[in-house]
Formats: structure tokens, sequence, C-alpha cells
């Protein structure tokens, strides 16, 4: 770690200490404990599945894989981070790293991994704890005003946090330059999955999410979750949404490709999606309200949609319509940190829902923009029959070129995802920053 990084997370704890005391205060706790998590076994088995450390937890201890660890905060004191130590040699015991940060934390090492005991006063433990174990400890579990409120301290990401974010997305960006390689030099999904994680240095579980790597029809099914060991015959496209963690911290990317046997109809889209897609990010800012920026990507898509010949009405008709929301269902973008889909994108700042309309029910961000905040922007374009279905049988049957449309079809859908960090008077986007000069 660079003296740089560690001089952040240092100032990022400071903050997080204020924050917490605050909270803790206003919401009238004497402390908070936190628990890590666990990985769950399945049923009847002794096998796991792969595991996340609980963010709230993550974003003081920054170690995605800690189980069975608890951490405590009181206001005036150092965190006590109470860290699973077992005795057990079927396994290599968990180890704090040699860095800086463990030095703002009193640590204790424990052997069983059960809740710490707690001192007198009122606490809340927050993670997943069941409530006898909440019980035991005499303290509230999970209440929900104190966790949506630490839900917003999230939100605004420090520049410790945005760093992470950045190294995240310089790794994810070395796997997806291979996965495309493999891809153009001939390779079935299951080779472009495994060059990203050689690539990235990364193992499958430690992704923050199932890479999703589509070629051709496959591109079109939005998390699609297979990886066929054979190359199909003809190449048309190759879709790849794969990210990374660092410090816990998550890249969400996606990349789509043109293939040796992609339509020109294809390669005009795919440049189009990347022209819409660097427009929408252009236009990001504090104030800049994310479902109208939901509308702008439906009228860019519209236009695309009119200027390629697959809609042959006006762009306005095909956005009133709804033909935009059948050829892309998903929301422009969420937050982005801990989780890849970061908690916050549906409240307001005091933590009131704030629903998505009932035009774009998949949009995880609807709150306005505000400096710090990180988010996706992934403009999207498929061929989802299922979706598609619906408007051939409909009104909007003659406004579509359903030869050019179902000829698009053994290419899937593009999709194009930045991660972005809003600030003070525009945005920072650091995916495209580390494509010029990684
Ligand atoms: N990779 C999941 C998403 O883009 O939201
Ligand atoms: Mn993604
Ligand atoms: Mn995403």
């Amino acid at each position: 770690m660079t003296n740089d990084l560690a001089d952040a997370q240092r100032a990022h704890l400071a903050r997080l200490d204020q924050a917490y005391a605050a909270l803790l205060a206003e919401h009238g706790y004497d402390g908070v404990l936190l628990y890590s998590g666990r990985a769950h076994r399945h049923f009847a088995d002794d096998q796991h599945a792969s595991f996340a450390t609980y963010g709230h937890f993550l974003h003081w201890v920054p170690l995605a894989g800690l189980e069975h660890s608890w951490l405590l905060i009181r206001p005036g004191q150092a965190p006590c981070l109470h860290f699973h130590a077992p005795r057990d040699f079927w396994h290599l015991a968990p180890q704090l790293p040699e860095e800086a940060w463990v030095e703002a934390f009193e640590v204790v090492y424990q052997e069983d991994g059960e809740a710490p005991r707690l001192p007198r006063g009122h606490f809340a433990v927050l993670g997943e704890v069941s409530e006898a174990q909440a019980e035991r400890l005499g303290a509230a579990l999970n209440p929900e005003a104190l966790t949506l409120a630490l839900d917003e301290l999230r939100v605004r990401k420090s520049a410790y946090e945005v760093a992470c974010l950045r190294e995240a997305n310089r790794r994810a960006l070395a796997g997806h330059g291979a996965a495309r390689d493999a891809f153009l030099a001939g390779g079935a999904e299951l080779d472009c999955q495994l060059a990203y994680l050689k690539a990235a240095r990364i193992r499958e579980s430690a992704l923050p999410y199932q890479s999703i790597v589509g070629i051709n029809a496959h591109g079109g099914v939005l998390h699609y979750q297979h990886y066929d060991a054979e190359a199909p015959r003809q190449a048309h496209s190759l879709l790849v949404d794969g990210g990374h963690r660092y410090r816990g911290y998550c890249a969400d990317i996606t990349r789509s490709w043109a293939g040796p046997a992609a339509s020109d109809d294809y390669r005009a889209l795919l440049a189009g999606m990347d022209r819409l897609q660097r427009q929408l990010v252009g236009e990001l800012a504090p104030g800049i309200g994310y479902v109208s920026m939901q509308e702008r990507m439906h009228r860019g898509l519209a236009e695309l949609l009119v200027a390629h010949g697959l809609v042959k009405a006006s762009a306005e008709a095909a956005f009133e319509t709804g033909i935009t929301r059948a050829f892309c269902p998903h929301g422009l973008g969420h937050l982005l940190g801990l989780q890849v889909h970061d908690v916050g994108g549906r409240q307001d700042a005091q933590g009131r829902p704030l629903p998505p309309p009932p035009a774009h029910p998949a949009l995880r961000l609807t709150r306005p923009l505000e400096a710090g905040m990180a988010i996706t922007v992934e403009p999207g374009l498929y061929v989802i029959p299922m979706l598609l279905e619906p408007l051939r049988q409909g009104a909007t049957a003659g406004m579509l070129d359903w030869a050019r449309v179902e000829a698009l079809g053994d290419h899937g859908g593009i999709r194009i995802e930045d991660n972005v960090v809003i600030t003070g008077t525009g945005n920072d986007n650091l995916t495209r920053d580390l494509e010029a000069s990684p």
C-alpha cells in the first residue's frame, strides 16, 4: 500500500469515527456491534457457498472475506475488532495484514467467533445475527432507522474509497482486455471467462458478482449465468459484464465487442451506443436527477433505433409507446461501493423511500446526484424475444422493421458500463480514464 493510500484511509477512518459518534448520539445508542457474517452451508451438505463480508463492517475493516468477526464501535474509543483466529489445522487461520489501518483498531483475537460480551449501556447489533443472539447480547437487532442512516453514510465516498474503486477498475479492465482477445482468437465463453480471471488475477469466488460472458444471442440474456465450453461456428458478438474488488470496493464494468461475423447493423449500433453512453456520462453532475437520466437514455435509444432503421416511426413515438423499454428493461445505473448494487440508491438523505417510477421499475438509483457518489452508467440495447413479442402483437407492430430486429437476434445485445464518480462540478469516469492511460 502506498503512503498516500494509507493516509487517505486514516482520514476515511477518522471521518467514520466522527460520523458514527454523531449518529449513535442522535439515535440514542452507546455503541454498535457490527458482525462480519459467515458463509452459508448448502442444505444437508458440508460445503459452503462463497462469502462477502457485511458492508457496514467492511466500511471500517477492508477484509472482504473475513468471517465470524465482530467490530464494536463506541464514541470516544478506538474501534475494537474481535478478530476470528481459530485454532484449526484444516484451514489457514486468517491473519491481519501488516497495513497501517490496523493501528487504528484495538484487536482482540478470538478463537470461537462468538459475539463478545457488551459493556453496560444501550447497544445495537447489525448484521446477519439471530434474534436469540441479539437477545443474549441485550442489543437492538438491526434497528431500521440506524441502518438507514449508516447506509446514507456510504453514499458519498471518501478520497480513500474513490482510490479503491479506481484500483478495482484497473484490475477489472485487465480482465476485459484478455476476455476480448480470447474471443477474437476464436474462444468459447469459458475461454473468455478463464482469460478474464487470469489477467485480472482473481478467483471466481472473490468476484463481486458472477461475470456475465455472453457470446451471440446469450448477450441478450441480462443475467446470463453459464459459460459454454464450445465456441460457436459464427462469432457475431461478445458481451462481458465483469468486475473486481479492491479492499472490498467493487468494479462493475461491461464491454461489448463485434466478432468476425458481426453484421453492419450491429457494428453501427455498437458505435452509436458508445456515443450515447459517453454523452450520458458527460451530462452527470451534482443536482442532476437519475430518473431524468433514465429518460434521457430512452430518448437516446429511440433516436438510435430510428437512425438505424429498426424503428420506422419517429423517435418521439418510439419513446412514448414504450418500444425502447422493450429493448432495454433495466436501469441506467446504480450506486457502487462495497456492494455492487450499493445501499442508499432508493432513499433520500433522511432515509425516506424514493421508489422507482412505474415505467422504470428496475431503476436502482432514484435520487439526485451529489458530489462523492460513485455510480454506474450502463445503457443497453437487447433483442429479448419475450419483451418484443407483445410489440409485434400490439398497435406498435407496424412501427418496427421486424426483419432487421430478428437479424440482430443472433448478436444478443449491447451494454456499455462505466464506473463514474460525481465531483463538485461534473464527474470523473474511472473506467474510461484508465482505458485511455492504463
Ligand atoms: N453487473 C450487474 C450490473 O451491472 O448491475
Ligand atoms: Mn454490470
Ligand atoms: Mn451495474
